[in-house]
């Protein structure tokens, strides 16, 4: 709580939604003055506003100390654990929602059994198999333990935003805690839980959901380790899919509006929505290819038309573009099938930078040359 060395005013931009009568959901922003001290957080000025302003406002809390899991919502556009998060720093304007991808059921508390849904009821984590002497090697699955549940990474995820039937990030690092340390759990059901359409391989390696985990689990980094596991795996008689069909809800966003305002996110959230974007690129790119190709046939008058029609800026222009979609897109390809292999998913940040500063020095090289070479002639 805010004490007497309270120092100045922030005004928190609360999400609040009710169910109507007709079960309708209504949503609206609603802004609170709340006075808060150097180490303020987010769940202690929410405390404030339900004591000293809208005592009806719901959320969800329980430990104080990021280890139950409950207190997660989005602040500034950001998965957070409300118990942990400061306020300072966080600007004179906090805006708080709930988690995303979730359904709503008022203000900022969503309904967790989606997220629980994504765990095979059969497949408990909690195992009653004795480890076996000498079979104690922690180091390597101690991080995938570590998991809250608190649903952030799924929140986060742009995957889970634009297929509903995905099975998240939590719930693949949970498979490949099993897969790593599997105490008499069945590696066969292992596979066919995570081994389909809506498993491991629908990760895009937007990575979001290691940035915003709170326990360090890396979710994506298992996912990218969980696919090099499956690839060494036999090729099954049949595949099992076992995705579940998560609750149907107001807050399961889809498609494009699932993934574009995540872009304030942050460098993995960017990366996923310039593959998306320079794909469209890579089809503009062929369209005017084979529309070149179509010339070849029409005979030499047609074929110098169009010469000189490349030769006018605005062409240059868009050809210079769509080139360097292509040319980002391939080379993140390359970066994509690194991590998704398994090997540097540490380094994939690092990686979409080497991306773009190639594809720019190899973009400016080859527009530069024959951008002088069409205006000056040479
Ligand atoms: S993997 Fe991390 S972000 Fe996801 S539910 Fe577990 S603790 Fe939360
Ligand atoms: S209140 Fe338990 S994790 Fe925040």
């Amino acid at each position: 709580m805010p004490d007497a060395r309270a120092i100045r005013h922030v005004t928190f931009r609360i999400f609040r939604a009710r169910r109507r009568e007709d079960g309708r959901l209504q949503t609206r922003y609603v802004t609170y003055e709340v006075p808060v001290g150097p180490r303020t957080t987010v769940l202690e000025a929410l405390h404030y506003i339900r004591r000293h302003h809208a005592p009806d406002l719901v959320y969800r809390y329980s430990c104080h100390h990021a280890s139950c899991g409950t207190c997660g919502v989005r602040v500034n556009g950001r998965e957070r654990l409300a118990c942990i998060t400061p306020v300072t720093g966080m600007g004179a304007v906090v805006t708080v929602e709930p988690l995303a991808h979730l359904p709503l059921l008022a203000d900022l508390a969503v309904d967790m059994r989606a997220f629980y849904q994504r765990y095979p009821s059969e497949m408990p984590m909690v195992r009653r198999v004795p480890l076996e002497e000498g079979n104690w090697r922690t180091s390597r699955f101690t991080r995938f333990e570590n998991c809250i549940e608190c649903g952030l990474c799924l929140s986060a995820c742009p995957v889970v935003g634009s297929d509903p039937y995905y099975l998240g990030p939590a719930g693949l690092a949970a498979a490949w805690r099993l897969v790593e340390e599997p105490r008499g759990v069945s590696l066969a059901r292992v596979r066919a839980w995570v081994d389909h359409e809506h498993g491991c391989w629908r990760c895009h390696t937007a990575m979001e959901c290691s940035a915003v985990c709170p326990s360090a689990v890396f979710p994506g980094e298992a996912i990218m380790s969980l696919r090099g596991w499956v690839l060494q795996q036999p090729v099954p008689a049949m595949q099992q899919a076992v995705a579940t069909p998560p609750m149907a809800g107001p807050r399961l966003r889809s498609g494009l509006r699932a993934w574009l305002p995540g872009l304030s996110r942050g460098l993995g959230m960017w990366a996923f929505a310039l593959n998306r974007l320079t794909a469209l690129g890579l089809v503009l790119y062929l369209f005017l290819h084979l529309w070149t190709l179509r010339l070849l046939t029409r005979g030499a008058a047609a074929w110098d038309a169009f010469i000189q029609k490349a030769k006018t800026p605005p062409f240059l222009v868009l050809d210079g573009l769509l080139l360097l979609a292509v040319l980002f897109h391939g080379l993140n390809g390359l970066r994509l099938a690194l991590v998704a292999s398994g090997r540097g998913q540490h380094h994939h940040r690092k990686a979409l930078w080497v991306v773009v500063a190639l594809t720019l020095l190899v973009w400016l090289l080859g527009m530069g040359d024959l951008v002088r070479r069409v205006l000056l002639g040479g």
